[in-house]
């Protein structure tokens, strides 16, 4: 893969309109456009259309991050999976039941295991109820990435502190996508991101794609600032 394909750009915008323009803007820069919940929930699945249109040769990934009983996330994925897209986020927590019902509906579609939000920290999964030794978040991620990867998901997400301790241990073919991408050169204010990695570590530890939002969305340059990430990512190829 090219250093840009690996680039997921998410459509954190709350319109079609201006995720076209982002995607427009944005389509030979980076590989993945990222569909989350704040625009799928305004604009729907015709949105999912328009930006393949606005982009043809991107992949496409659904963020639904689906959390509930199993027969609805099997029935809610295949309505997802219907919409022809690439990739399709599932939490992990809910365990191993949930997550095959998801891979079983979901087709060519490749199912993702959010694995620890790279917004939560130690101190946060303690004020949650996890008892201490789960509130390591590398020993949280590993575990879940076993149950997705047993599963039969075909990837996770987490963190770039994450990532290399998880290929390690489960090998090269489950897919790490990694956000939470930052780089000095792209600061980005009031932040809830915690465990944090510049692209250069995340893709040198084994991240096969990163997710990069604000460092790009927020840019005075957003196309400037797409290639400083892929120049920091081919360092690490
Ligand atoms: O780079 P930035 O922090 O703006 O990226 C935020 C994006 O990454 C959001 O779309 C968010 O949903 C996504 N994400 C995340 N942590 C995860 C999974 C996805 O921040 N564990």
């Amino acid at each position: 893969m090219k250093p840009t394909e690996r680039i997921i750009f998410p459509l954190d915008v709350s319109s079609k309109e201006e995720a076209l323009k982002f995607t427009t803007l944005l389509k030979d820069s980076v590989g993945v456009f990222k569909i989350g919940l704040e625009l799928f929930v305004k604009e729907g699945p015709s949105v999912v259309e328009a930006v393949r249109k606005a982009a043809p040769n991107a992949k496409i990934f659904l963020d639904m991050k689906f959390h509930d009983i199993p027969e609805t996330v099997r029935r809610a994925m295949r309505s997802a999976a219907s919409l022809g897209v690439d990739f399709i986020t599932v939490h992990t927590d809910e365990g191993g039941e949930l997550l095959k019902a998801a891979v079983e509906e979901a087709g060519t579609v490749k199912v993702l295991g959010v694995t620890v939000l790279t917004s939560q920290s130690a101190e946060s999964l303690k004020s949650i109820g996890f008892i201490d030794e789960l509130t390591d978040p590398s020993k949280l991620v590993l575990h879940r990435a076993r149950l997705a990867k047993n599963s039969g998901c075909a990837g996770i997400v987490c963190s770039g502190l994450e990532v290399k301790n998880v290929k390690d241990s489960l090998g090269d073919e489950l897919l790490a996508i990694t956000p939470g991408i930052r780089l000095k050169d792209l600061d980005v204010k009031s932040d809830d991101q915690k465990r944090i990695v510049s692209p250069f570590e995340a893709v040198r530890d084994g991240a096969d794609y990163i997710v990069v939002g604000r460092p790009i969305r927020n840019a005075a340059d957003p196309k400037v600032a797409a290639k400083i990430v892929a120049e920091d990512i081919e360092k690490a190829l």
